[in-house]
Parts: structure tokens; C-alpha cells; sequence
């Protein structure tokens, strides 16, 4: 196949590029910044020469999006959302002037779109979507708006010969450097992986390769539309989720941290409390229902299995950088 990943150059991108082309797939990566030979310049907001890298393609999967890693300043919340909205746009025009379009477009979306709860699972059919939360912080529902917009930009484009889903992923846990699994040990290993605010709010995640094998599933599956949930079957509250993180990396202590203690290093880290404390309880209903299963579905075999993965390539660069 012909993979086309718009904003292909982050985590995500990373995953799925190693991946697809290690299976034999030619994967063209759209970006601002071009690099690489499989790389094509476009802006992520108007038609361009890029938009032939899509014609003739089978599968574009659109990633592209300011990182939400950031201060969320009314400057930062506009970027993401404008950045989400403007290039699902464009490359539903690019995919409706195709003259021979592709059969899948997988737009990515996000777990965020539910509602902060803690009572019972969010699944496609009978989840809450989020917004209307009361006790909550007023701008965390602008994140759910972001999420609501980005998927109405890709309902509302005209592609009649090219399915649409939807990806409502969790966070994605892979060993690469910058991510969010390795944020989350760096934490452990300075003993500061414990419980934030009493640890009740649920993490939904999803292991790399189980989020590979389920694009692969929804790209031969051509009867699935629509939003689709990406998250493991098990998503577990918060102080439960670092405690097994604690124990695939062997570390002892997990200090707790207060909701003012997350802010102050929020801030210090230039990144924001929603991604800590919004409780994220997603589960993978219409993956399930169709028949996917995880490989990696319960949280401590997933983190065991991330950290031996970590420490190897850890090891291997060490050994590349020691040799003369
Ligand atoms: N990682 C996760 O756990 C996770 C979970 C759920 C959803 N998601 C969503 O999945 C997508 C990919 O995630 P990721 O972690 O790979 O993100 P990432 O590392 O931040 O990469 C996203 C890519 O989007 C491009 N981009 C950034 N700002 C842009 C702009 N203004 N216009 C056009 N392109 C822009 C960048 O590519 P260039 O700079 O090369 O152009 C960047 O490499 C994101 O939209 C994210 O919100 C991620």
C-alpha cells in the first residue's frame, strides 16, 4: 500500500511509519520541515503540490496538530485548535479532488472528547461526551470542543469513495524519547511517580504495537465509519497505573503529589494539569465488538514490557556512542 501520514514526524508518526515500512508499505510523510526522502513539504492549511502525494494513495492517516504538551494559553488552545481543524480540512479537499482517491482516511481525534467521569467506561455508543462537566476547570472544555471541531471537519468532507474513521486515541505508550511513556518514567525514576491529587482519575492508554495492529485492522475493515475508540481494555485509576509503572521499573517509592504541587510543576515543565487530572475512562468498544484483541491489554504486562524495550535501546545507543 501507499500510506500518506500528514504531521507524520511526531511520536505517533514515528510509530506508525517504522512500522508500516518494516511491513512492506511505502509511507509519504507530510510535514512544515522536510527532512527525509520519504518527507513532502505542505503547510497543514492550503492545497498544494503535496496534495499529488495523496492522489493515487490508499490510505492517508492524518496526524497532524500543535502538541497539547504545552501552557494552555488562550495563544496555545487557538494554535491547537486551528492546527487540527485546518489540515483535517485540507486534506479532505485534497482527498475530494483525487482523481483516484484513497479508500481509507483515518483521521486521528482523541479519548479527550469524553467526558471527565470516573463512574462507569466511555464506549462509542453509550459514552458521555465531555464539556458540560461541572467542578471541573472552564477551559478543559475547550479541549473537547478542539475534539468535537476536529471530527466534524472530517464528517463534513464531501469524499464519497473514501471511508472515514475517526481515531479517538488514548495516549499512545511507545519507548521513543520526548513521549508520553517516557515522560511518565522519568517521573518514577526521580521517585516522583505517585499518586497526583489522590490518584482516582482514571488513565486510559494504549500500547505502541496494539495501536499499529489496530490501524492495520480499521484499514482492511471496510465496513467501519465513524469514531473509533484507541485505548486498551483496562484503563485504571491514576495511583494504580504508577504504582505497576513503579513496579515494571523497579523503583520503591512513588511520592504523592498534591493538585498545587501538579500545578507548580506543570508550569516549570511548560506543560498543563489536564493531561494529570482529567480522568480518562475509555474503552475500546467498537474494536472489541468487531473483533480485535489486544496483545498488550492489561496495564502492568504493557509497562513491563515498555521498560525492557526502553532499557535495550537505551543500552544499544549507549554502546553506539561509546564505540571510537
Ligand atoms: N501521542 C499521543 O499519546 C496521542 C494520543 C491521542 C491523540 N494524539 C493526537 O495524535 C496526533 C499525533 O500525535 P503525536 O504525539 O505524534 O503528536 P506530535 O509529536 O506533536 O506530532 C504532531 C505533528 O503535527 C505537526 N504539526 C504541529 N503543529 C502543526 C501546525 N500548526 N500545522 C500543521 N502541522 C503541525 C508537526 O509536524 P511538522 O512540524 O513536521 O510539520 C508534528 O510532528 C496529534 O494530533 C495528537 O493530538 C496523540
Amino acid at each position: 500500500m501507499k500510506v500518506v501520514l500528514p504531521g507524520g514526524t511526531g511520536q505517533v508518526g514515528g510509530v506508525l511509519r517504522r512500522a508500516l515500512t518494516a511491513a512492506g508499505h511505502e509511507v509519504v510523510v507530510l510535514t512544515r520541515r522536510p527532512v527525509r526522502d520519504c518527507e513532502v513539504r505542505w503547510d497543514g492549511r492550503t492545497l498544494g503540490p503535496w496534495a499529488e502525494a495523496v492522489d493515487g494513495s490508499d490510505v492517508v492517516i492524518n496526524l497532524a496538530g500543535r502538541s497539547v504538551s504545552c501552557r494552555y494559553t488562550d495563544e496555545n488552545l487557538r494554535a491547537m485548535m486551528d492546527s487540527r481543524v485546518d489540515s483535517a480540512r485540507v486534506v479532505g479537499e485534497a482527498i475530494a479532488a483525487a482523481r483516484k482517491p484513497p479508500a481509507v482516511w483515518l483521521q486521528m481525534s482523541t479519548a479527550t472528547v469524553y467526558a471527565h467521569r470516573f463512574d462507569a467506561p466511555n464506549d462509542e455508543a453509550t459514552g458521555v461526551i465531555g464539556g458540560d462537566e461541572s467542578g471541573v476547570p472552564g477551559y478543559w472544555a475547550y479541549s473537547v470542543q478542539i475534539a468535537r471541531n476536529w471530527e466534524r471537519e472530517q464528517e463534513r468532507a464531501v469524499t464519497p469513495h473514501t471511508r472515514k474513521v475517526a481515531l479517538r486515541a488514548a495516549m499512545v505508550m511507545s519507548p521513543d524519547r520526548g513521549g508520553v511513556f517516557d515522560y511518565l518514567l522519568w517521573l518514577t525514576r526521580l521517585g516522583l511517580g505517585g499518586p497526583v491529587a489522590g490518584g482516582a482519575q482514571y488513565v486510559s492508554w494504549i500500547h505502541d504495537r496494539d495501536l499499529v495492529r489496530a490501524v492495520e485492522f480499521l484499514i482492511a475493515r471496510d465496513d467501519i465509519t465513524g469514531p473509533v475508540n484507541l485505548a486498551a481494555p483496562d484503563p485504571l485509576p491514576q495511583r494504580e497505573f504508577m504504582r505497576a509503572l513503579r513496579g515494571a521499573w523497579g523503583m520503591p517509592v512513588g511520592l504523592p503529589a498534591t493538585r498545587w504541587m501538579a500545578e507548580i510543576g506543570a508550569f516549570v515543565l511548560r506543560t498543563d494539569t489536564e493531561l494529570l487530572l482529567k480522568s480518562r475512562r475509555v474503552v475500546p468498544g467498537r474494536l472489541t465488538d468487531a473483533g480485535f484483541t489486544f496483545d498488550h491489554g492489561a496495564w502492568p504486562d504493557a509497562a513491563a514490557d515498555l521498560v525492557r524495550r526502553t532499557r535495550r535501546e537505551r543500552s544499544r545507543s549507549r554502546r553506539t556512542a561509546a564505540r571510537p
